[in-house]
């Protein structure tokens, strides 16, 4: 074990003790993947310890959210995916708090788990399901719980940066490995494989784009047709998991040289391959089977306001609530998909050193970030971090997405939006590759001109350094 694993084990000892001791207990968590598979984990923990609990989804922690919390009069709360950036918000209020996230702590505070706080990184070795997990152990006899937590690090795209899990996520990975309950194999790192048609994958590539086929419905079938390959059987689609070992590698092997072909740099096709992850207690063919298509699924209830649908999934529904999330699945779906053909329409404005549109009122502030992340499907200069806005209920809620390449000339968009929105009076923050920021309703203008000059700074300074 890790030291900061063990580090960890130990504060999570301490924050346990604590909620032992409470009778009314309140769960704070985020709307996103790894906010509700960390909801799940901590309710069922506490539901197993015969804990009273009750729970409240927020898109982000402010001072109003904290003054509404601070009038219930909780006992603990327990805050998690969150909170480690308002430590000193939380204490000023008198909320007995635990905080289990791994964001960049601000502030510090009595019972609080974060990987930050003990030699590891919050980004990409442990995500707040991870923490969260950690803390459920403490509580009781939970490790059935892992595969929630690595829902979550994928849901977060922890796995990204080196092309598998890493750190205090892959302890966790293992144990449940061990158990019988996870499963890691090298496969297509395409979107889908337990739940779309094969062509499906290919459409909506993104990473790395597949030039021709991203986008292009009619080439991926014409593609599959020159392979050989049979994609329909008994009148219905066949998907990846139904595809014979051979019929996958040549699918694979046509994939690489078509890359090849499209001059496609050999580390870009490399990740077309990679780590994914399989939950092998859940039935083969539904999107919980696969961490990537599971989280995806939360993603479409709590951005939509369903978040108790999500959590329910997550704590083991696969009646009522499952089917429901299914539909939402299939609305949050095409609303990615209208996202889209609405920034493909309007345009992606290049700048010097960012390029960005603004969606107005036109797609959900909730998933503005997912669709920014997409839209380098669209973007014809993937060089430049993509920069979205959308209208919020109070002020602009922006949302930036880079690329690993560019983390490597230096572009850090947690730093550049947390900076850049303070100086027009906003708030801002999030991780290297994918940040966030609330803005007021007239600066968008400053915010793009100064956001612009921040990132070419970045640039100029690595490209000094080395
Ligand atoms: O608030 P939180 O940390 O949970 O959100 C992380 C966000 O960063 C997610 O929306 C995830 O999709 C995004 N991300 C990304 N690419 C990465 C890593 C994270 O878009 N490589
Ligand atoms: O909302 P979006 O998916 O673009 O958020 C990307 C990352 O930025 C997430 O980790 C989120 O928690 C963070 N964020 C933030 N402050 C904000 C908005 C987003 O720290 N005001
Ligand atoms: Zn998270």
């Amino acid at each position: 074990m890790s030291l900061a694993m063990k580090a960890l084990q130990k504060e999570a000892g301490k924050c346990a003790d604590e909620i032992k001791k409470q009778k009314s207990i309140h769960v704070v968590s985020h709307i996103d993947a790894d906010g509700l598979t960390s909801a799940g984990i901590i309710c069922t923990a506490l539901e197993r310890g015969k804990f009273e609990y009750t729970t409240r989804f927020v898109k982000q922690l402010d001072e109003k959210v904290l003054d509404a919390i601070a009038d219930e009069n909780h006992d603990t709360v327990i805050f998690t995916d969150l909170g480690s950036g308002m430590c000193e918000l939380i204490k000023s209020r008198g909320i007995n708090a635990v905080i289990s996230d791994h964001h960049q702590p601000q502030g510090n505070i009595q019972f609080h788990i974060n990987p930050h706080l003990f030699g590891a990184n919050g980004s990409y070795e442990l995500s707040g399901s991870g923490s969260t997990y950690l803390l459920g152990l403490a509580l009781g006899k939970n490790n059935d719980l892992s595969p929630l937590a690595i829902v979550g690090a994928v849901g977060d795209m922890q796995h990204l940066k080196m092309g598998h899990l890493i750190g205090i996520n892959r302890e966790i990975l293992e144990a449940g490995v061990k158990k019988k309950i996870l499963q890691f194999k090298k496969d297509l790192t395409l979107f889908g494989k337990q739940t779309r048609p094969i062509y499906k994958l290919f459409q909506y590539a993104s990473d790395p784009y597949l030039p021709g086929l991203t986008g292009n419905e009619e080439a991926c079938i014409e593609f599959l047709h020159s392979l050989n390959i049979r994609f329909s059987k008994d009148e219905r689609w066949r998907l990846w998991i139904d595809l014979e070992i051979p019929e996958k590698q040549k699918i694979v092997s046509g994939l690489i040289q078509y890359c090849l072909k499209s001059g496609i740099p050999s580390y870009k096709i490399e990740r077309l391959i990679g780590e994914v992850y399989v939950l092998l207690k859940e039935r083969e063919g539904t999107e919980m089977r696969d961490a990537s298509e599971f989280s995806t699924l939360l993603n479409a209830t709590a951005r939509y306001d369903h978040a108790e649908i999500g959590l329910s999934v997550c704590m083991g529904n696969r009646e009522k609530a499952y089917e429901f999330a299914r539909k939402l699945l299939a609305e949050h779906r095409q609303n990615l998909v209208n996202g889209l053909m609405y920034v493909k329409e309007k345009g992606v404005i290049q700048l010097e050193n960012i390029q960005y549109f603004d969606v107005g009122s036109e797609i959900k502030e909730t998933i503005v970030g997912i669709i920014a992340g997409m839209s380098s499907i669209l973007v014809e200069n993937r060089n430049l971090p993509i920069i979205a806005f959308a209208k919020a209920d109070e002020g602009v809620k922006v949302s930036g997405r880079a690329t690993q390449d560019l983390l490597r000339r230096g572009v850090n968009l947690a730093e550049a939006m947390s900076v850049v929105s303070a100086e027009v009076g906003g708030v801002g923050g999030g991780h290297d590759i994918a940040a966030g920021a609330t803005i007021p309703k007239s600066t968008t203008e400053e915010f793009t001109q100064k956001l612009d000059m921040f990132i070419g700074e970045q640039l100029r300074k690595k490209a000094h350094s080395t």
